[in-house]
């Protein structure tokens, strides 16, 4: 007999059906009866467990299981009596009375109770036994939401003739902004490569190489210091579309986050539609932050005001006056700054094409119209204080192949586990992460960053200090 979801059982009374799952809840009422909630991935159903109506191997499963017991059950699904109905469960008119009951694998006394939500137990506990914590509720509606936005960011991609390219994880150190993670390479003795911060520059590559319109579901690693909102490793819906201007990049992105909401989140209400728009200047004047909350409610879960960010600046400089690129060195200049970029004057006062989404008062996405001529790209290098022989070594590809007929193009990035994290409500993306890492950038289930055997560190060239 093939096997019928949980969910599935209202439309089968009167059947005989296979079920598979976990004992959520188990209750035994006097010597004959058991309750027990079987949980699949679909959901709760009822079973009975009327002992005179099983087989003796049956009986003895009955009698020996446990909470979170993996089971195999089959049954007559009935409807339940009128006052039985249990209307806060999809399957709550109908239950199924057991004829076989077999257990499949016993399970332990879990360490925090998987039944409730999971919010309150410490945390460190929580990402130690996540194969636990993920069987929650609210955690498995969580992780099921995350494929949702995903599929459907794929889907609108493809209908919108943008073609997924798999770009590498294994790639050269040139850092945009973030610190990398390094990779030892074994073959090249003392060489090494870094895992990408972003796949920004080979998504402007693939712009070379004439794709036009380019996605990836990336995964992105930044050795930095974590937040609620920031992981080590996370995920962009990352794009970049050839012969654009910005004022397309932003429509064709307000439209496919109002799409999003409609077709799969319709009890979103979003504040305004078209998304306001301000410049960096103005936000920063009428609010002290680029990523203003324009929520009109903060205590209405379903509000989400979206709002552009426009014109920011293109460089910056630390607290030791070091000059920096305030998104990354490959944004175009605004027209009307480019006399002062050209000659070098202001460049606190120079704006590039670069902006960004904020919702609710996170930064969902950013991007920027690039440069696509070598002589502006060697300029920002220039102005960045980046010497010819590091322009060469560091971003000697991208200047060359400025050479070779590149488009103009531009993009942007928005970021799945922070969308994710908004959409359920919930307060960090961790909780939208299947197996995230702790604050301090560890795993606490596999036990990662971990030491490795001498051997291992040798054939890569590596000596402990
Ligand atoms: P940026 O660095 O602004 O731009 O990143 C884009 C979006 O990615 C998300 N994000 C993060 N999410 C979780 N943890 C992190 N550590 C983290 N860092 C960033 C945010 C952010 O808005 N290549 C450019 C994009 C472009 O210019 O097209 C880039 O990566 O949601």
């Amino acid at each position: 007999m093939t096997r019928t979801w949980n969910l599935k059982t209202p439309e089968k009374i009167g059947e005989t059906v296979k079920l598979n799952g976990w004992a959520h809840g188990i209750r035994r009422m006097g010597e004959k009866l058991v309750f027990i909630d079987l949980r699949d991935r679909s959901g709760l159903v009822q079973v009975v467990c009327y002992k005179p109506d099983l087989d003796e191997v049956s009986l003895k499963e009955v009698d020996e299981v446990g909470g979170e017991y993996v089971l195999e059950i089959e049954g007559v699904v009935q409807k339940r009596g009128e006052k039985q109905i249990n209307p806060d469960l999809p399957t709550g008119t109908v239950e199924v009375a057991a004829k076989s009951f077999k257990i499949l694998n016993a399970c332990k006394t879990p360490p925090f109770e998987i039944d409730k939500d999971t919010i309150g137990i410490n945390e460190e506990l929580r990402l130690k036994y996540r194969y636990l914590d993920l069987r929650s509720e609210r955690m498995h509606r969580n992780i099921i939401l995350r494929d949702k936005i995903i599929s459907f960011f794929r889907d609108y991609m493809h209908k919108n003739d943008f073609v997924e390219i798999e770009t590498p994880i294994l790639m050269k150190g040139t850092p945009e902004g973030s610190r990398e993670y390094v990779v030892p390479s074994r073959l090249h003795d003392g060489k090494f490569y870094v895992l990408p911060q972003s796949p920004q520059q080979f998504k402007q590559l693939s712009m070379v190489a004439g794709f036009e319109r380019y996605f990836q579901i990336a995964r992105c690693f930044r050795d930095e210091d974590q937040r609620g909102d920031r992981q080590p490793e996370f995920t962009q819906l990352d794009f970049e579309m050839s012969f654009v201007t910005q004022e397309d990049i932003l429509q064709f992105t307000e439209a496919m986050f109002i799409e999003l909401l409609k077709t799969n989140f319709p009890e979103k209400k979003i504040t305004t539609v078209p998304f306001p728009r301000l410049t960096y200047a103005e936000s920063m004047e009428k609010y002290g932050s680029d990523k203003p909350d324009l929520r009109v409610d903060k205590n209405d879960p379903n509000e989400l005001a979206f709002t552009w960010v426009l014109d920011f600046p293109m460089f910056e400089w630390d607290e030791e006056g070091n000059i920096a690129a305030k998104h990354h060195p490959f944004c175009s200049i605004k027209d009307e700054d480019r006399e002062k970029f050209m000659k070098g004057e202001d460049l606190a006062g120079i704006r590039a094409n670069a902006y960004d989404l904020v919702l609710n008062g996170y930064e969902l996405s950013s991007g920027s119209i690039r440069i696509h001529e070598r002589e502006l790209q060697k300029k920002i290098f220039d102005l960045l204080k980046v010497g010819e022989v590091e322009q060469q070594e560091r971003f000697g590809h991208m200047l060359e192949a400025f050479e070779y007929g590149a488009p103009p193009h531009g993009g942007f990035a928005p970021g799945i586990d922070r969308i994710a994290m908004l959409l359920a409500g919930e307060p960090n993306i961790r909780e939208v992460i299947a197996y995230p890492k702790t604050g301090d950038a560890r795993d606490l289930m596999m036990g990662a960053p971990s030491e490795l055997p001498e051997k291992s560190l040798s054939e890569v060239h590596i000596k402990i200090k």
